[in-house]
């Protein structure tokens, strides 16, 4: 199981430093499987605290350039060389607050792949898509126009988010996951995508995580809230 935790837009340096501080005094967990997603100004400071751990870290965004004339923007080449094995792209708030699409995220699957970063590539649909039985087709249309520049033998990880299950409490149930994932791995391999790890994401917490665990092509979560303290990741991470 992977476990990536998205600290969306919180966490200080010394913030992280205390989380992974925390996170290493509990209970032994099992380092290699997690992976912690700081806001890109917190991720040198993330990065000297991982030192000597298996724990891995990412970026939650970066641009599809190295360098050059992107004022504003994150290199995720200078994060790669700073440790970064991972790097989130397209993630929900990214699509609607900051208008990226399946175009541009394309762009940043491929430039994370030349890296040699692994890209954790965000789909799912919004409340309004599902109640109107449009899912399996904005996902369709998510996984080809968003990947039609990955690579197919080098690693990549997909991450099912419905949006209406980010931060709002309201998780998908067994059966939906069970029903959504089953879909996309078949649209993974109609477009030549096999064996890719598929995570679920939006409101997972310790108290829904072991029911979660034991859906077929659930391969880990993408966790945001619940990812905040050690002991409530470390709460999922043992859920059983
Ligand atoms: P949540 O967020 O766990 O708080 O719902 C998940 C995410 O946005 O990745």
């Amino acid at each position: 199981m992977i476990y990536a935790a998205n600290w969306k837009l919180n966490k200080s340096p010394l913030d992280a430093k205390r989380f992974v501080k925390e996170l290493l005094a509990l209970p032994s967990i099992p380092e290699k499987d997690v992976i912690l997603l700081p806001q890109a100004l917190s991720a040198a400071a993330l990065a000297e605290a991982l030192q000597g751990t298996k724990i891995s870290w990412g970026l939650q965004n970066s641009y599809s350039s190295a360098s050059g004339a992107y004022t504003g923007e994150n290199s995720l080449q200078v994060a790669r060389d700073m440790g970064a094995r991972y790097v989130l792209v397209g993630h929900s708030e990214r699509r609607s607050l900051f208008q990226e699409t399946n175009e541009t995220l394309a762009l940043k699957v491929q430039h994370a792949q030349n890296l040699a970063v692994t890209p954790i590539y965000c789909i799912g649909e919004t409340l309004e898509q599902r109640q109107k039985n449009q899912t399996r087709s904005i996902l369709i249309e998510q996984l080809h126009r968003g990947l039609h520049l990955a690579v197919k033998d080098l690693p990549l990880i997909i991450a099912y988010e419905p949006v209406w299950a980010i931060g709002t409490g309201q998780v998908a149930t067994p059966s939906q996951v069970l029903e959504t994932h089953g879909w996309i791995q078949e649209i993974l391999l109609d477009h030549g995508f096999s064996g890719l790890p598929l995570l679920y994401g939006g409101s997972v917490k310790p108290e829904n995580a072991a029911e979660l665990k034991k859906l077929q092509h659930v391969d880990g979560f993408l966790i945001g809230g619940a990812s905040l303290e050690a002991s409530s990741l470390v709460g999922i991470i043992a859920a059983q």
